[in-house]
């Protein structure tokens, strides 16, 4: 603790401690974008703050959102000094300290993870800060059980928020509880997060407040207009003593919090001048009552030198209901708002995590995605902001996507340039695919080629079976890769006019309404998925799509009266067997809009796949509706990435729809006889609960009005979305649901060689064509393989390397993976771990929507010991990949030429050097000989007939907006 807060505490004795905290929130984006607020906002506030903090002595300021002051020591670098040394001396504090404040539904482990990691090594690197303790989420739209978590073990010790449920909110007032103790489960919290709730919002109590009316017009302010004058003050004064005693009872010590801000405050400074003024002459009269300005660090210190003991709380806060009149407004709307950026987020997400890695393991590089830790802000991947802010994250998004890329292509470039050359012969085309789980994986993977023969050859130059699905204009080909853990792998392709051998298998195209395979049967009615047999036993999940009015709703809220109404009649329907896979795939039509779904069954798992391509009309909510006829009461559970929690229907639900619906950020749930159906969502969205044994998932959404929480009009979405459902029938069993979600959010990596320098592009059809030999080797395995540890993620922090690993199995587990030699361990966020002292717990607070709780219904076990990592624990720690730890190298193909090749029963001698030359033989061959020859055949084979096509053109402008989008 500080000397100074020390010595006030001291002298304060008895009575109630008033700390007035002036702070400003700050959105990185909503109304406007993140660089017009820098710039008409934060750069004020921080000029004017540290013009204040220079002329005021006893004045002190916080601040939470890194973006902008990264921003702004960029545009005054001159200011660092000063800035480091108000920090020193306690009177200006970094809170929170993400890149931004992020939104907490829509999280993942690693995004948050990801995001505070991008504020909390800024300021290690460029203030030396790396004491940040308190959490600061004023405005996110309710608080999940994952993101506190992830904070405990991040080194914080307090959590500060303004929303929660009303009721809840009175709830905690009332009982004196407006701070508690919540312990999150999962990921090995343990001693939890002393948890302050602002009563009542974060802006000042009304008296103070400069947005409230003065009080004889009717409003509440003490003064007119600032400077106050002498009469003023004096109700100033008079206010602020019933004002603290009002409130004090709230509290557990005789500390108060007042904070002195709200958006974007302090931008003036004269006002600000006034404002701090104002308060300098209420701290003087006040009677009865010590008042200092402070940091929230402060504050805190002073909270917990008090022996007390705090209600417990270990359930979950989303979702976030309020009570505003007339109406209740559940918050339940923005898990699906524009859904195009929650996808890119994801995709971003999983595309920079290899990128560290890489630029890690090989150049030993850091890599940082800003954007992408911008886009996690509670009004970014939240969807509530307006249009054209919208646009910018989606810009932004691009940008960081295309840098990841460039970072992965300096990776292999220096992987490949360092290794020695090898004999290989070089075919048409290449393709790296990095498995991003250190576990060895089987999995059936695919690309889209114009050209329905294809032939791909394995690493060790054998090719390998593939089959082409037709899509589109042009053929999806899909093949079996085995990869080892963490491993990149290069398979070569040649393309071909005609049927040839171990060329892609042609589909057999058929309307049948089943796919199996030995594991699972899979059918499906008018297009949908109906029911899953396993292990002989029937699940019927009958679904359709159905579509709401979304006019009593908003960006934010989602409600909606009545049953909704089927849409989307088959209008055409196609499914394709062979020797890899089944493909189901159905065309939808409602008004003017296709929905696309595809069922993707890979011939040996037990795991398929359910695409689905929406896009919702203005003023509409579409879901995907599920039917189960099993369960009552306890079936549905939601999964957040750290714990798996029941929720259960609230009884309102059957007349306003809206309350009943839960962010799906990890997976959903459902218990199907003894079975539990998992569905892992490739990025996250809500699903509801709109009957008793009904569930929905929300894939697309287009409010048509605003619902008054600020954005003051309509904004229009114009992206569709494809949605990707892993779908599986399991036991309820953890290491299965995170290897589940793991394999879908971490799937391999597809890239094509597009150029020099081991330039990478996404799509096959922008792949280049080789003609010299391949002289790289072909496979690296970079990381250690584990079947219980999985690697997080790997970057750097100040020169050194950070591991973050995550014990997937039911039984402790010592870290010792060959080539990541442990140096010390340290807290998630990178900083060397500190002692926190345990808060002293009281009774158990619980809010219960109906019977659910919110606390994870999957018991984890105590701490085990030093070294060990508990089941389901997540641990970081600095390594070391140096020289003598270097990764296993697996080498396939020293001095291996292509082999002979039966192809159409003759044999051609292909030599390494003489690439071109095959090409061209094989294509004079083939054309002049069997083309002609099979000619009948091929063009009969998988001819599509329709059934019915809907409005084509519209048709084919949501594939083209599919297309510039995925
Ligand atoms: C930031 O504030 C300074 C000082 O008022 C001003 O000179 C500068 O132009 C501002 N920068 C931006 C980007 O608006
Ligand atoms: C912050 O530190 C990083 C790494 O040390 C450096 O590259 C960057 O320029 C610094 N930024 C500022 C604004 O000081
Ligand atoms: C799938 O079902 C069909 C028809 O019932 C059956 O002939 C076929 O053997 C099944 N396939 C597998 C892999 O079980
Ligand atoms: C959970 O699944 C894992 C991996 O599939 C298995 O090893 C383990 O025994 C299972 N645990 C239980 C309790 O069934």
């Amino acid at each position: 603790m500080k000397l100074f807060t020390l010595m006030c505490i001291l002298s304060f004795g008895v009575g109630v401690n008033v700390f007035i905290v002036p702070h400003s929130h700050n959105d990185a984006g909503w109304l406007e974008t993140v660089d017009f607020y820098y710039s008409a906002n934060c750069n004020k506030t921080l000029n004017n703050m540290f013009t204040l903090l220079s002329e005021h002595d006893s004045v002190k300021f916080c601040w939470s959102e890194v973006v902008f002051l990264q921003m702004w020591l960029k545009e005054h670098p001159e200011k660092k000094p000063l800035m480091e040394e108000f920090i020193r001396s306690g009177r200006f504090e970094i809170i929170g300290g993400g890149w931004v404040q992020n939104d907490e539904a829509l999280m993942d482990f690693e995004l948050l993870i990801r995001q505070m990691r991008s504020g909390l090594d800024y300021l290690s690197e460029n203030l030396s800060v790396e004491n940040v303790k308190i959490a600061w989420q004023l405005d996110t739209f309710g608080h999940s059980s994952l993101n506190a978590a992830v904070w405990e073990r991040m080194g914080f010790n307090t959590l500060v928020f303004a929303r929660i449920d009303d009721i809840y909110k009175k709830y905690l007032k009332y009982g004196g509880n407006l701070q508690f103790l919540w312990k999150p489960q999962g990921l090995g919290a343990k001693n939890g997060l002393l948890t302050h709730v602002l009563n009542p919002h974060y802006a000042p109590p009304s008296f103070l407040d400069p947005r409230e009316y003065f009080y004889s017009f009717g409003g509440s302010r003490c003064y007119l207009t600032l400077p106050a004058n002498d009469q003023e003050i004096e109700i100033c004064v008079e206010n602020f003593e019933d004002y603290v005693y009002a409130v004090s009872y709230m509290h557990k010590t005789e500390n108060i919090m007042i904070l002195l801000g709200d958006d974007f405050f302090y931008t003036d400074i004269v006002f600000s001048r006034n404002l701090i003024g104002l308060v300098d002459k209420i701290m003087e009269r006040v009677n009865d009552i010590n008042v200092i300005y402070a940091t929230p660090g402060e504050y805190f210190d002073a909270v917990m030198a008090v022996d007390e003991v705090y209600g417990v709380f270990k359930g979950d806060l989303v979702p976030l209901i309020s009570e505003v009149i007339p109406r209740i407004k559940p918050w339940t709307g923005f898990y699906t708002t524009k859904p195009m950026l929650k996808k890119l987020t994801y995709d971003t997400n999983k595309i920079v995590r290899i990128a560290e890695i890489l630029q890690s393991l090989i150049l030993r590089n850091k890599f940082v995605a800003y954007d992408l830790s911008l886009a996690t802000h509670h009004d970014a991947i939240t969807g509530t902001c307006r249009s054209h802010v919208y646009q910018d994250y989606i810009d932004k998004l691009d940008i960081d996507y295309l840098k990841a890329m460039e970072a992965i292509s300096q990776s292999l470039n220096k992987l490949y340039s360092s290794s020695e050359p090898t004999q290989l012969s070089l075919p048409y085309r290449v393709m790296f695919i990095i498995n991003p789980l250190n576990r060895p994986i089987s999995k059936l993977l695919s690309f889209y080629s114009s050209i329905k023969y294809i032939k791909i050859f394995d690493s060790n130059f054998e090719a390998i079976q593939s089959q082409s699905v037709p899509q589109d204009k042009g053929f999806d080909i899909y093949f079996r890769a085995v990869l080892n853990g963490f491993s990149i792998k290069t398979y070569f392709i040649i393309e071909s006019n005609i049927e040839c051998d171990i060329c892609s298998i042609p589909s057999e195209a058929s309307r049948k309404a089943i796919l199996n395979n030995t594991n699972i049967e899979v059918f499906l009615k008018d297009g949908y998925l109906n029911s899953i047999r396993k292990d002989g036993i029937d699940y019927d999940i009958d679904s359709r799509v159905v579509r709401y009015s979304g006019d009593l709703g908003g960006p934010y809220t989602f409600m909606t009266y009545g049953n909704g109404s089927y849409i989307g009649d088959l209008v055409k329907y196609r499914a394709y067997s062979g020797p890899l896979v089944e493909v189901a795939e159905s065309k939808f039509a409602f008004k003017s809009s296709v929905f696309i779904q595809t069922i993707i069954l890979p011939n040996d798992d037990e795991v398929f796949e359910l695409k689905f391509y929406v896009y919702a009309d203005v003023g509409s909510e579409i879901f995907m509706r599920f039917q189960q006829k099993y369960q009552k009461g306890d079936w549905f559970y939601t999964f957040n990435t750290a714990n798996v929690m029941k929720r259960t229907i609230h009884p309102n639900q059957y007349f306003l729809k809206g309350q009943n619906v839960f962010p799906i950020s990890g997976a959903l749930l459902v218990k199907l006889k003894e079975k539990f159906l998992f569905i892992v969502p490739s990025f996250p969205l809500g699903v509801a609960m709109p009957s008793e044994k009904t569930f929905e998932l929300h894939l697309h959404r287009h409010p048509g009005k605003d619902d008054q929480l600020g954005l003051g009009s309509y904004q229009e979405d114009i992206y569709p979305v494809e949605h990707s459902f892993s779908i599986s029938l399991r036991s309820l069993n953890l290491t299965d649901l995170w290897l589940g979600f793991l394999s879908h959010r971490a799937s391999p990596y597809i890239s094509f060689l597009s150029g020099t320098n081991f330039s990478i592009a996404e799509s096959y059809l922008d792949s280049e064509t080789y003609t010299t030999p391949w002289a790289y080797k072909t496979e690296y395995n970079l990381l250690p393989n584990s079947n219980c540890l999985y690697i997080s993620s790997l970057n750097e922090r100040k020169g050194k390397q950070i591991c973050t690993l995550l014990n997937i199995c039911n039984s402790p587990q010592h870290f010792d993976l060959p080539g990541l030699e442990v140096l010390e361990e340290l807290d998630l966020s990178g900083n060397h771990l500190k002692h926190i002292n345990p808060i002293k717990e009281g009774q158990e607070i619980e809010f219960l929507v109906n019977k659910n709780s919110g606390k994870s219904v999957v018991d984890f076990e105590e701490e085990v010991g030093r070294g060990i990592i508990k089941p389901f624990a997540l641990h970081s720690f600095e390594v070391r990949t140096g020289e003598n730890s270097k990764p296993e190298i697996t080498f396939y193909g020293n001095n291996m030429s292509i082999e002979p090749e039966p192809i159409g029963g003759y044999y051609l001698e292909i030599g390494f050097y003489f690439v071109t030359w095959l090409v061209l033989v094989l294509f004079i061959y083939y054309y002049f000989t069997l083309a002609r020859k099979n000619k009948g055949d091929i063009e009969g084979e998988v001819e599509i007939e329709e059934i019915y096509e809907g409005d084509e053109r519209v048709y084919e402008d949501t594939i083209a907006y599919s297309k510039a989008r995925f």
